[in-house]
C-alpha cells in the first residue's frame, strides 16, 4: 500500500487515495481513432486520431497550476452558492472522500463534498468516436438539495501548435454554436492548417470536424464563450458563470472556445441521479464559413446522443470495453512464484504496450502531441506486444512504415498519420528497426504472404515487403566508411549523441551491432523460406535460387561485420561506443568521461557478434560500471562537461536523461543479453530493480554512491543517500507505468522519474518477461521453450495463444538452475526438441517442461 496508492484486489485496477500526488498520474481512454488522456484529478486533453493535426480539447502547457484545463464538472449549491468540481480539481475543495481508480481504458473518479456523494466514469467506447463522462450522485445528506451542474471543456478545435503559438489569430474562425433540441453544443473551426511549416502556404480550408457537447439532463444555460464563462481575471477554478449560478448562452464566432452546459436539479435526501456527459466528434461534409450548416452534424451526432442518454447503453459499452481487455490480456498470462511480476506481465505491462503502439512517444504529459508525430523506429519496437494479440493491427502499421519509406532503403524518421509528411533526419538506426518488426511479426503469424505485399515508396515505384526490408539493410550496409563501420550520422538510437558524426566521418558501433542483428534474423528468414516446397507452401513466387543466394549474401556481410566491429571496437573490458568526425572514440577508458555505454555492451550479445568470452566480460563491466540500485545506466561517468563533438548529451544535467540516467529502455537490452548468456539471476535482479514504486515492496536502503570510476567528479558530490524503490514521493510519476528513465545517483534527485508511459521500455519489457525470462518464444516453426529464471525458482506456467491455439506450459526446475531444458512432455508425451510444434486452430495443449 502506498502513500498515494495502490492496485485493486484483482489487479486491473491503481486505485489513488489521495488527489495531491507528487504529479498529475494519467491514463489513456482510447479507441482506434477518438483519444483521451486523463489524469487522476480530470485533468488531459482529447483528440481524434492526431494529438496536432486534430486536437479536440486544450491542454494548457508548462502552467501553473498544472493539469488543466481538463474534462470538469461542477456542483453549484444553489441555496448557499458554494460550489466545488467532481474531480477535486479545478476548485480543490477538500473532499471527506477522494478516490481515483485508474482501469483499463477508464478512470473512475469518486468523491463526497457537503454531502453530495459523486462518481464520475470517464471511458471511451470501443467503437464510437467520442468519449462518456457518466456521473451518478447521491444526496447523503438529510436536507433536500437545489443543485446547478455545470460541465466544462474548453476546446482546441483542429491544430493544437497552431492554437498554442498563434491563438490571436486563429481564434477568428471558432465556431461555437448551441441547439436546444439536442442539449448540446456543436463546435467548429473554418479553419485548418495542415501542413508544419510557414503558414503562408497553408490550404484554404476548413477543419473537417465538428465537435458536440452533449447533457442527457435539459439544459438550461449554456457558454461557448471562455470569456463570459469564466469571466475576466479568473481561472478554472472561480469560474463567474459558476459563481453567479447562471451561464450567458454565448454562442460565438471569434473567441475562446468552450463547451459549458448548466443544468439545474433537487436531490431529496437519499436520493440519486445518473446522467451522462458526451464529447464527441462528427465529420463536417459542407464547408460554407460562417453560413456552414450545423444540420449534417446534427444529423450524424444526434444517433449518439440519444444512444448516450440510455444508461443500459452505457452499461453495455462499459461492460464491453471491459470485456474487451479482458480478452486482450488472455493472450498471455503467467503464474510465477513473483506476484509483482505477474501483475507486471499479465497487465500493467501489456496495458501500457498497447498504449506506446497506438502513441508511440506523441501524446503523454511529457510529449505534447505536438512536434513529431509518429516515431519510426519507437514504432516498430512498439508493435512487439500487440502482435502478440492484434496481429492485423501491427500488419497495417507494417504497411504504413512501409510506405514511409524512400527507395534507397532510408526512412522517415518520423511521420504524421493524418496529414502526412515528417522528416528524413537521417538517423542511422532508424531503417534497421524495420526488419526487426517485420521478422517478429512472421515468427508470430506466420504470415508469409505479406513479404509480397507491393507498397509504394514515398519517391515513386513500389517494391514487396521483403524488397523494402532488404533495402534498409543495404542502405545501411552500403552507408559505412573505409573501415566498414556504419556512419553515426545525426544520432542513433541515443538522439542525443548529435553532434559526433554529422559529417559523415563518425562510427556508431551500436548501429554496427543493430545492423548485424537485422542481418541475422533476415538470414535466418531466408534459411527458413530457402526449400522449394516451402516457397510454394507459403504460395510466394520466389525461386529457391534466389533466396539461397540472398542468404549466402547476407551470411558473408554479417561475419564481415562482426569480424569489423571485434577487430576495432574491443577497448579490453568493453565495446567502444563510436568515433566522432574527429577521429576520437567515444566510450572507451580512454575517454575523460562517458567511458563506458550500456549499449555497445549488450548488443554485442544480443547481436552475436560477441565471442563468448568478450560477452561475458563486457556484460560484467555494465553490472561492475554502470548498475546502480535502480539499475545499469545509460554511460558513466555521465558527462560534466559540454562536448561539441558529441553532443546534446554533454549539455544534459549529469544523471538525467541520455547523460547516465537508469534509461529504462537500454535497461531491457540488458535483461535480454544476461538471459542470452544464461545468467538468470542477474536479468531477473535488473528485471525488479526496473519495476515502478507500485510493485515494489517498501524497503529503506543506504546507498553509498560509489565512485564508479576514480575520477568521476560527480560522485564525489554525494555522499549516502537513503533509498526506497517504492516510495512514490521519490519516483514523482506514474507508480504503475514504466518511465522512460529514472535519475541516477550522479544527481541528488537519484530515484525520481520522468516520460512515464511511452517509452519503448513497455514492449521490450514485455518481451524480455515472456520471451527470455520465462522463456517462451515465438519462432518460424513454433514455440521454442528456453527459459532463463532466478535459480530460487522452483516452478512456473506460462499460458500463451499461438498462432489460434493455446498453450498452457509449467515449468519445474527441480535442481534449482538459471537455464537448460531436460525434458518436455505434450499432453502426457514426451518429444525429443524444446520446440512446441505449431498445433491447429482453436486446440489448447499442455505442455510440462523439466529443466536440468
Ligand atoms: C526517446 C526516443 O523516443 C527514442 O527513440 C530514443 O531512442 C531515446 N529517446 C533515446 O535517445
Amino acid at each position: 500500500m502506498g502513500k498515494y496508492g495502490h492496485f485493486s484486489k484483482d489487479g486491473k485496477e491503481f486505485i489513488i487515495i489521495r488527489p495531491d500526488t507528487p504529479a498529475p498520474w494519467v491514463n489513456y481512454l482510447t479507441n482506434k481513432t477518438y483519444h483521451v488522456l486523463i489524469t487522476h484529478v480530470g485533468g488531459g486533453y482529447s483528440f481524434y486520431i492526431s494529438p496536432k493535426d486534430s486536437r479536440i480539447t486544450r491542454w494548457r502547457y508548462n502552467a501553473l497550476p498544472w493539469d488543466r484545463p481538463g474534462k470538469y464538472v461542477y456542483l453549484r449549491d444553489n441555496e448557499n452558492g458554494e460550489y466545488w468540481s467532481l474531480s477535486w480539481q479545478p476548485v480543490c475543495k477538500p473532499p471527506v472522500f477522494y478516490q481515483c481508480r485508474h482501469g483499463l481504458g477508464y478512470t473512475i473518479i469518486e468523491q463526497e463534498y457537503a454531502h453530495i456523494r459523486s462518481t464520475v466514469c470517464y471511458f471511451v467506447p470501443l467503437e464510437d468516436e467520442l468519449e462518456v463522462w457518466h456521473i451518478r450522485l447521491i444526496n447523503r445528506g438529510n436536507k433536500p438539495r437545489n443543485l446547478s451542474i455545470f460541465s466544462f471543456v474548453e476546446l482546441c478545435l483542429g491544430h493544437a501548435l497552431v492554437d498554442l503559438i498563434n491563438q490571436p489569430n486563429d481564434q477568428h474562425f471558432n465556431d461555437v454554436r448551441f441547439v436546444q433540441e439536442d442539449n448540446a453544443i456543436y463546435a467548429t473551426k473554418r479553419y485548418w492548417v495542415t501542413y508544419s511549416g510557414p503558414t503562408v502556404k497553408q490550404a484554404n480550408q476548413a477543419w473537417n470536424k465538428w465537435v458536440y457537447f452533449s447533457s442527457s439532463l435539459p439544459v438550461i444555460g449554456f457558454d461557448g464563450s471562455r470569456n463570459k464563462f469564466i469571466g475576466p481575471w479568473r481561472s478554472e477554478s472561480n469560474p463567474l458563470a459558476i459563481e453567479q449560478g447562471k451561464c450567458s448562452n454565448t454562442m460565438i464566432t471569434a473567441g475562446d472556445a468552450v463547451a459549458a452546459l448548466q443544468n439545474n436539479i433537487s436531490l431529496a435526501p437519499k436520493e440519486e441521479l445518473e446522467f451522462t456527459i458526451i464529447l464527441g466528434v462528427v465529420d463536417k461534409p459542407h464547408d460554407r464559413g460562417l453560413r456552414t450548416p450545423v444540420e449534417p452534424a446534427r444529423k450524424l451526432a444526434k444517433p449518439f446522443i440519444k444512444k448516450y442518454a440510455d444508461s443500459l447503453n452505457i452499461d453495455k459499452e462499459f461492460n464491453q470495453l471491459r470485456k474487451y481487455w479482458d480478452w486482450y490480456l488472455s493472450h498471455a498470462q503467467v503464474a510465477t512464484p513473483d506476484p509483482q511480476m505477474n501483475l507486471a506481465l499479465n497487465i500493467w505491462n501489456q496495458y501500457q504496450n498497447k498504449i506506446t503502439f497506438l502513441f508511440s512517444r506523441n501524446a503523454s504529459y511529457y510529449h505534447g502531441g505536438l512536434l513529431f508525430g509518429r516515431g519510426y523506429r519507437d514504432a516498430c519496437q512498439d508493435a512487439l506486444g500487440p502482435v502478440m494479440v492484434e496481429p492485423d493491427a501491427v500488419k497495417q502499421r507494417i504497411l504504413e512504415m512501409a510506405q514511409n519509406q524512400f527507395k534507397n532503403g532510408s526512412v522517415m524518421h518520423c511521420y504524421f498519420p493524418i496529414t502526412g509528411g515528417g522528416e528524413r533526419t537521417g538517423h542511422s538506426d532508424t531503417p534497421l528497426w524495420f526488419p526487426l518488426a517485420v521478422t517478429n511479426y512472421l515468427k508470430e503469424t506466420g504470415d508469409f504472404a505479406i513479404l509480397e505485399q507491393s507498397v509504394e515508396y514515398l519517391d515513386g515505384g513500389k517494391g514487396t515487403i521483403l524488397q523494402h526490408l532488404l533495402n534498409n539493410i543495404n542502405y545501411v550496409l552500403n552507408d559505412t566508411t573505409n573501415r566498414g563501420l556504419p556512419k553515426f550520422g545525426p544520432g542513433d538510437w541515443n538522439d542525443t549523441l548529435d553532434y559526433l558524426g554529422r559529417q559523415g566521418k563518425g562510427e556508431s558501433v551500436w548501429v554496427a551491432m543493430c545492423l548485424a542483428l537485422a542481418i541475422k534474423e533476415t538470414v535466418q528468414l531466408l534459411k527458413y523460406l530457402e526449400s522449394e516446397k516451402k516457397l510454394q507452401s507459403k504460395g510466394l513466387m520466389y525461386q529457391t535460387r534466389s533466396i539461397r543466394s540472398l542468404r549466402q549474401k547476407y551470411e558473408q556481410a554479417y561475419f564481415k561485420l562482426a569480424n569489423t566491429i571485434n577487430r576495432l571496437c574491443w577497448d579490453g573490458n568493453w565495446y567502444i561506443r563510436g568515433t566522432n568526425d574527429w577521429g576520437e572514440i567515444i566510450g572507451s577508458k580512454k575517454c575523460k568521461e562517458g567511458k563506458i555505454f550500456i549499449n555497445t555492451q549488450t548488443w554485442a550479445v544480443i547481436s552475436g557478434i560477441a565471442p563468448k568470452n568478450r560477452a561475458i566480460k563486457a556484460l560484467d563491466s555494465v553490472r561492475k560500471y554502470l548498475d546502480t540500485p535502480k539499475g545499469p545506466q545509460l554511460v558513466a561517468p555521465a558527462y560534466t562537461e559540454v562536448n561539441p563533438r558529441i553532443g546534446l548529451a554533454t549539455r544534459c544535467v549529469p544523471g538525467k536523461k541520455e547523460n547516465g540516467a537508469v534509461f529504462n529502455h537500454p535497461v531491457t537490452w540488458a535483461i535480454y543479453a544476461e538471459c542470452l548468456l544464461g545468467r538468470g539471476d542477474i536479468a531477473y535482479e535488473y528485471y525488479k530493480k526496473a519495476l515502478p514504486p507500485a510493485f515494489q515492496t517498501s524497503k529503506k536502503i543506504k546507498v553509498k554512491v560509489k565512485p564508479l570510476f576514480p575520477q568521476s567528479k560527480i560522485s564525489k558530490l554525494q555522499s549516502e543517500i537513503i533509498y526506497d524503490p517504492a516510495d512514490e514521493d521519490i519516483y514523482e510519476v506514474e507508480p504503475y507505468v514504466y518511465a522512460e528513465y529514472v535519475t541516477s545517483p550522479e544527481h541528488p534527485t537519484f530515484g525520481q522519474a520522468s516520460h512515464s508511459w511511452l517509452t519503448g521500455t513497455a514492449a521490450w519489457m514485455l518481451r524480455d518477461g515472456l520471451d527470455h525470462i520465462l522463456g517462451v518464444k515465438p519462432t518460424y516453426n513454433g514455440l521454442l521453450v528456453d527459459p532463463c529464471i532466478p535459480k530460487h525458482w522452483k516452478e512456473y506456467s506460462v499460458t500463451r495463444k499461438y498462432r489460434d491455439a493455446t498453450y498452457h506450459i509449467t515449468v519445474k526446475n527441480p535442481s534449482g538452475i538459471n537455464c537448460g531444458v531436460k525434458e518436455i512432455w505434450i499432453d502426457g508425451k514426451k518429444i525429443v526438441s524444446n520446440l512446441l510444434p505449431i498445433f491447429p486452430k482453436g486446440e489448447s495443449h499442455y505442455i510440462t517442461v523439466i529443466l536440468g
